[in-house]
Parts: structure tokens; C-alpha cells; sequence
């Protein structure tokens, strides 16, 4: 497939790079810098100018990456809330091309569901997300492999900064403050960390497990959300006396979507730690699926964008 990107973060830069080991050509890689261009659309001083398979890729306006001859159009650009621009736009502007894309922005598949899904019934293209949830980890194709129908619910951890934070208070009974500090010094949270610690980045994925339950119905202000910011040092110690701890946990079900801090056994399957992130996938006849791995980074992401990719039917 060819692969124009837009977004040039750790995602969509790393979806570069490893893009011809699964046998995909990258034909644009852009964000919004709008840096110098060459008249072939390249740029050619931006801090985007990249090699791929020995040619340079980096263009420095979105709007040049709809003027290349693309397959699948990746947005990989910030996640926004609300009316998820400019992100539903662009894979609006590509289903509409009838081209596929895949989603590494979770704004639009969890606050526009119903609208891309429409766009996709009148498309030629198709679109996949299971970027969105949890990098890595393969949640949306074990519940497609699974069949959505046969799936009540899907609860666990699904934000690996939250997690690392309450997972060293835990461990080194410190207070909220110095293990945020800390984990903005590791790089594991971000200089601004409010949407992991207040429970909205687990939102945006339960809300969009919630829509694949469903087939839509749910956005972000339809969920029940409160973040780690208030939790004590000392309610983990409490926990711990009685062999429990504390995660930021999730559930998705048809009746909509809960997050919050939650006790759990400590020695318990949800109890994962460090960034690590956990789902448990409830099925009506066989039981509960748990699968677990690396929830966010570059490389891990992007397998999940190649992943999406290889499912795609030619066009
Ligand atoms: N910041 C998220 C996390 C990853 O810490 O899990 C992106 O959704």
C-alpha cells in the first residue's frame, strides 16, 4: 500500500521508518509547520525532511499530502476533543477520495463515530483505529476476531502514565506530586500530563471501545470520569494492608462508559505495572480474553497503524 501521513510525531514518524519492513510505501509525511517547499511538494529544510527507502518523504502542508497518488491516508495528528478537527476532516477528505485510512487520533472515533461511519458506507475506502487503543496491544481485531456481538464488556488499564504514577506511589509510598515530577523527568508523562491523570485519555479509548460495541452512541461527554490527581499516598498504603492496591480503571459496556480509580487485588490480573496496560474483554460464550502489553510509544503504535494497514482490502 502507499501511505501518505499526516502527523509527524513520534506515531507518524515512526510509521516511516518501519513501513517498508511490512512492504508499504510512504509517499507523504507531513504536519501542519508549514516550512519551505520545493516544487515538488518536498520540503526541503523542514525538520521533517526524512528518508525513506532512500527518498525524501517530508512535505511541510497537509495540504500537499491529499495531491499525492495514496492508498491509505494515516492520521497520526494530535488527538482534539469536541469536533475533533482537523483530524475528522482529513479522513473525511480521504474516504471521500475513496481511499482508505487509519487512525491514530483518537478524536474522531470518539467523537464522531456515527458521522465516519456514514462517510465510509458512501467510500470505496475503509477505516480502521487500532492505534487508538492501548498502541500495541491488539484489542479491536481480538474483539473483531471475537465478534463484537459476542463481547458485553471491556474493562482494564488503558493509560500507562496514570498507571506508572500510582504504580510507584505504590512502591515507594510517595505522594502524588513527586511521582508526576518524576515521571515527567523519565519522559514517561507528557510536559502536559492533564489528560492522563484526569482520566480523559482512558475516557477517549473506553468511548471508542464503546462505539465498536455499539456501533456508535457514545462520545467523551457521555462517560463517567475521575482522574488519580487526589488520591492520597496515604489510601495506598490502606489498600495495601489488605493485600489490594489501586488502578485507574476503565469499562466499556453497551450502557456506556465508567472511569476512575478502582481497588484491585494486588496480585490480581489488572494490577499491571509501570506503563504497562491490561484489557480484559468479556465474552457472552467464552469466558474473558485478557491481552497486555505496551499501551503507547512511536514503534508500538505504529505496529498497530501497520496492522490496520495489512487488514485493509486492496482498492
Ligand atoms: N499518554 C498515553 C498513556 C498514551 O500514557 O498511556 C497515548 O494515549
Amino acid at each position: 500500500m502507499k501511505l501518505a501521513i499526516l502527523g509527524a510525531g513520534d506515531v507518524g514518524r515512526s510509521v516511516a521508518d518501519l513501513a517498508g519492513e511490512y512492504g508499504h510505501d510512504v509517499v507523504a509525511l507531513a504536519d501542519s509547520s508549514h516550512a519551505a517547499v520545493d516544487p515538488d511538494g518536498i520540503a526541503v529544510e523542514s525538520a521533517l525532511e526524512r528518508k525513506v527507502g532512500g527518498e525524501a518523504v517530508g512535505t511541510a502542508d497537509p495540504e500537499d499530502v491529499f495531491d499525492t497518488d495514496y492508498d491509505v491516508l494515516v492520521e497520526a495528528t494530535p488527538t482534539t476533543l469536541g469536533d475533533a478537527e482537523p483530524g475528522f476532516s482529513h479522513v473525511q477528505r480521504a474516504l471521500e477520495a475513496d481511499r482508505h485510512a487509519v487512525l491514530a487520533n483518537k478524536g474522531p472515533v470518539a467523537e464522531r463515530y456515527e458521522e465516519l461511519r456514514a462517510l465510509e458506507a458512501e467510500s470505496a475506502g475503509s477505516i480502521r483505529f487500532e492505534a487508538t487503543v492501548g498502541g500495541a496491544i491488539p484489542i479491536l481485531s481480538t474483539i473483531e476476531d471475537s465478534t463484537p456481538e459476542a463481547v458485553t464488556a471491556v474493562r482494564g488499564v488503558l493509560n500507562g502514565t496514570a498507571n506508572f504514577i500510582l504504580t510507584r506511589m505504590a512502591a515507594e509510598g510517595l505522594d502524588y506530586e513527586h511521582v508526576l515530577a518524576e515521571a515527567q523527568d523519565l519522559g514517561v508523562a507528557e510536559a502536559d500530563p492533564t489528560f492522563d491523570v484526569d482520566g480523559t485519555d482512558a475516557a477517549l479509548k473506553f468511548v471508542i471501545l464503546a462505539n465498536v460495541l455499539s456501533d456508535g452512541g457514545f462520545s467523551l461527554e457521555d462517560a463517567t470520569v475521575e482522574g488519580i490527581q487526589n488520591i492520597p499516598g496515604s489510601a495506598l498504603d490502606l489498600a495495601a494492608e489488605d493485600g489490594r492496591t489501586i488502578r485507574l480503571i476503565g469499562e466499556a459496556t453497551r450502557d456506556g462508559v465508567r472511569v476512575g480509580p478502582r481497588l484491585v487485588p494486588e496480585n490480581g490480573a489488572l494490577a499491571v505495572t509501570g506503563t504497562r496496560n491490561i484489557v480484559q474483554i468479556e465474552t457472552r460464550h467464552a469466558g474473558s480474553l485478557h491481552t497486555s502489553g505496551r499501551g503507547a510509544g512511536g514503534p508500538e503504535t505504529a505496529t498497530a497503524v501497520l496492522s490496520d494497514v495489512g487488514r485493509l482490502p486492496p482498492l
